[in-house]
């Protein structure tokens, strides 16, 4: 057990409104910090009032990029209780990250300890309106007050969290994508694996040009070849072909989404025969153009199950389902989100109250 000093607001802020909540706009009142020296281990772990954090100009994070973060959320049930969704599997991918990227391991039973305390003081900023929910974004970064480039001897871990609605503007709607030719988001080998700052760094070029052209989000193709399929900015993709779901196997380049993992675990509790492999942009267009791509769709904590109604590549638009959400990606947004906001029963033990 971590000792977790609290020094509560003196000045609570007043809930926004559940309409037009957005997505990370809106923070509560504290948040969660603790430091780490190499010499001295983890120390001074608080929640403290939200508030702009005071770091050295030369700060490693600000010049060398060595920045994780997590993403999971907090669900309002119907009963007013509130649980979150798998989150020892953010907690597990958070120190993989932290390998990747020469930053330190927090051990697993203190991290839970530190996120059941916050989420336990923060709970009351979880909105209760449908779709609505408590984001929360644990984030490590490389504090050394140095120039020097080289692994990090001090680091912050810090949560906030951030009361949000749907993450794209269409909600449930279908989005459009945009499959990206030119610039890569990272190869194997590299960080891609890894939900560092530096991938979504260097994906905001790509998905301004997308954004321009009136595009959601922009779908990357894997770096060396720019043949196969990877995944979209914030969410892993899936696309039923011919009755089959396929997702594009985790090669090292590509985020393993824990949306991802629970859509194949009730794919395959349903009968569906799920193949995580390699998917090349041709064999895409060639179901597209046989009438063999059913259904396509993004899956991930923000986005949550998000169906892809119309997918560009170069000079050809492609319509997906007539731009309908499909059957299986409704099944899936209704038993995800059933068992997040406590409306379906957990058959799979993914929930986690939050006392
Ligand atoms: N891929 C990327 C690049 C992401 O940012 C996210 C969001 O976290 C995902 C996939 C989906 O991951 P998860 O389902 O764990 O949220
Ligand atoms: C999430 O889904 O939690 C993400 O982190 C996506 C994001 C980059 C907004």
């Amino acid at each position: 057990m971590i000792d977790i000093r609290i020094e509560k607001t003196t000045t609570p802020k007043e809930k926004p409104a559940a309409a037009g909540l957005g997505f990370g706009q809106t923070f509560s009142d504290h948040m969660f910090l603790m430091d780490y020296n190499n010499e001295k281990g983890w120390y001074n772990a608080r929640i403290v009032p939200f508030g702009y954090l005071s770091i050295h100009p030369a700060c490693t994070a600000l010049h060398y990029g060595s920045e994780i973060f997590e993403g999971l959320k907090a669900y309002r049930k119907p009963d007013g209780s509130v649980q979150m969704f798998r989150p020892i599997e953010n907690l597990r991918r958070m120190n993989r990250s932290a390998e990747r990227l020469c930053l330190p391991q927090v051990p697993e039973e203190d991290f839970m300890q530190i996120l059941d305390t916050f989420v336990g003081l923060e709970q009351d900023w979880t909105p209760s309106e449908a779709g609505t929910s408590l984001y929360l974004r644990p984030f490590m970064y490389g504090n050394d007050e140095t120039l020097g480039v080289h692994a990090v001897h001090n680091a912050t871990l810090a949560i906030i969290a951030s009361p949000s609605g749907s993450y794209y503007k269409e909600g449930i709607n279908p989005v459009k994508i945009m499959i990206e030719a030119e610039d890569v988001r990272a190869v194997r080998g590299g960080t891609g694996y890894a939900k560092c700052g530096g991938n979504y760094a260097a994906s905001n070029r790509a998905g301004q040009r997308a954004e321009e052209k009136g595009y959601s989000q922009v779908l990357w193709l894997d770096g060396v070849e720019r043949k196969y399929i990877e995944e979209v900015g914030a969410m892993n993709v899936m696309f039923k072909i011919d009755g089959t779901i396929v997702t594009p196997a985790l090669t090292g380049s590509i985020l393993p989404g824990i949306t991802r993992m629970s859509c194949i675990e009730v794919l395959k509790s349903k009968g569906f025969t799920v193949e995580e492999r390699l998917l090349s942009i041709e064999e895409l267009e060639a179901a597209l153009k046989a009438g063999k791509l059913e259904e396509a769709w993004g899956c991930g904590t923000a986005a949550v199950v998000s169906p892809i109604g119309e997918l560009a590549y170069k000079d050809d638009i492609f319509v997906i389902n007539e731009g309908k959400i499909g059957e299986v990606t409704q099944m899936l947004y209704d038993t995800l989100t059933g068992i997040q906001f406590g409306n379906g029963e957990d058959t799979f033990g993914w929930t986690h109250p939050v006392k």
